[in-house]
């Protein structure tokens, strides 16, 4: 072909290709087709992060949760005003802390929270910690107790995250939650969702079946506001 030609010919290729990228990354990111992956790769990034490095730190004490979700969790403790907050899993008792001192800028509530291993978590008037595993019916029942009739309750599950153990938390917790409020089960993001594609059934499966037959509870994808969450399908607002 005459040079002519050639030059103008590839430059008119060059933009007909770049338009049709460029109008497919469109349509794409208009469909919100783009922002999943992107999503994904920046949830795996940051779980990657945490474990290797450092996790996020509430008032200097270890708090095993994406800034993210923390905000969440203020805006439904501020939304639905629980006077008490069941935590099964307290670690080194950050998100007790946390979650106490949402409750100190409020002016009620307080947290039970329980571990079967003490991790010497900060002590605080609004917490209680309860040692012991948060299936067994010793614990439950001291749970049950110190709930006054009337009371709001939340609970978050955050302990052992297999199926059948974040199964037994979701029937035995579930009623304790008044209406209007929520029972976050977290970590529904593993064994693929996006996380840790070997760890086998785990907090997603658990809250699939547990949906199955309870009709009490809801996925509330609204507090799925930024997009990415640890706990996707997992923040359950009890309807009833
Ligand atoms: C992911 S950590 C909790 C993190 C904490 N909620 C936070 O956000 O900082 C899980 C905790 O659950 C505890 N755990 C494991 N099995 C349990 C069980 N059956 N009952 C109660 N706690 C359990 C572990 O000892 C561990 O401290």
């Amino acid at each position: 072909m005459n040079a002519k030609f050639k030059v103008p010919l590839i430059a008119f290729m060059y933009f007909v290709a770049g338009a049709l990228l460029g109008s497919f990354a469109g349509w794409t990111y208009a469909r919100g087709l783009g922002d999943q992956s992107l999503l994904d790769a920046f949830h795996r990034w940051y779980h990657a992060k945490n474990e290797e490095e450092s996790m996020p730190n509430w008032l200097g004490h270890p708090f095993w949760k994406c800034p993210l979700d923390a905000w969440v969790y203020q805006e439904i403790i501020f939304d639905t005003k629980p006077d008490v907050l069941v935590e099964a899993g307290t670690y080194k008792g950050g998100s007790a802390l946390y979650f106490a001192s949402i409750f100190d800028l409020m002016g009620r509530g307080r947290v039970l929270s329980i571990d079967i291993n003490d991790y010497h978590p900060p002590q605080h008037p609004r917490i209680v910690y309860l040692l012991g595993s948060s299936t067994s019916t010793e614990v439950f029942q001291r749970i049950k107790s110190s709930i006054r009739p009337g009371e709001r309750v939340m609970v978050s599950l955050d302990s052992d995250h297999h199926k059948d153990h974040v199964l037994s938390e979701l029937k035995l917790y579930g009623p304790l939650v008044t209406p209007g409020c929520y029972m976050v089960c977290e970590d529904t993001d593993i064994n693929g969702h996006p996380l840790i594609d070997n760890w086998g059934p785990g907090p997603m499966e658990a809250v699939v079946e547990f949906l199955k037959t309870n009709r009490d509870f809801t996925q509330d994808r609204s507090r799925e506001e930024f997009g990415l969450t640890m706990f996707p399908g997992g923040w359950l607002k009890c309807v009833r």
